[in-house]
């Protein structure tokens, strides 16, 4: 599959984000990866819908919200209205995977699921059928600028694997710690989708950040 650089904007210049949103779309970024998080599914927090339908008014890119929420089915309906393409759930907080996946889809978005590097890949492997995509979280969510764990390496491989067997188009991604050195690693291992922040946002030559992601050599 294509491979698909999504700039994680947690790690974007908040004084200046319309600018930096403008500068990764014409660097070539795919799409635009929302890290959304509210303090108590993960220790830290983001933004919500107001942001969102902001960035949605500055930008065409393809806005995917990774909600690390509580009960993110509560707030579907919000960032469907702010404007978002995709919404990736947390396996670790569905009580019930078609129910939420089904409510994704019937307001048109498309659905994903991540899973934290120490969740197992068989809590998604049922519900594929369902999805879109696949996130798999190379750090501990709720922080940007952490070191990569390449011991996701395997279950992204086993992932691919799986996938490719049974011939569902479903994004692969990876998200966390992603740079040159470590996106060889995960394309390798089977992953198409890569969201980085402070590879990115980081790199005032955002062309270069985002190509040497997409070609890390
Ligand atoms: C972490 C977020 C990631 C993070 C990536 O909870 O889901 O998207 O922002 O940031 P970097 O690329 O800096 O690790
Ligand atoms: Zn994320």
């Amino acid at each position: 599959m294509k491979i698909k650089i999504a700039p994680s904007i947690l790690a974007a210049d908040f004084t200046r984000l319309g600018e930096e949103i403008k500068l990764v779309e014409k660097a070539g970024a795919d799409l635009l990866h929302l890290d959304i998080m509210d303090g108590h599914f993960v220790p830290n927090i983001s933004f919500g819908p107001p942001v969102v339908s902001a960035i949605r008014s500055v930008t065409s890119l393809y806005l995917e919200a990774h909600l690390m929420i509580l009960n993110p089915d509560k707030f579907i309906p919000a960032f469907a209205e702010a404007g978002v393409e995709r919404i990736i759930i947390h396996a670790e907080d569905i009580p019930d995977f078609p129910r939420t996946l089904n409510h994704i889809q019937d307001l048109g978005l498309k659905a994903g699921i991540s899973i934290k590097p120490r969740t197992s890949l068989d809590t998604i492997l049922p519900h594929l059928a369902l999805l879109d995509t696949i996130l798999f979280m190379t750090v501990e969510p709720g922080f940007g600028g952490q070191a990569f764990m390449p011991q996701v390496l395997s279950k992204i491989r086993a992932g691919s694997d799986f996938i490719a067997r049974h011939d569902y188009q479903i994004d692969i991604g990876v998200d966390g710690g992603i740079e040159p050195g470590t996106a060889s690693q995960v394309i390798s291992a089977g992953a198409n989708l890569l969201i980085a922040g402070t590879a990115i946002f980081g790199n005032p030559n955002k062309f270069e950040a985002i190509s040497r992601l997409r070609n890390p050599g």
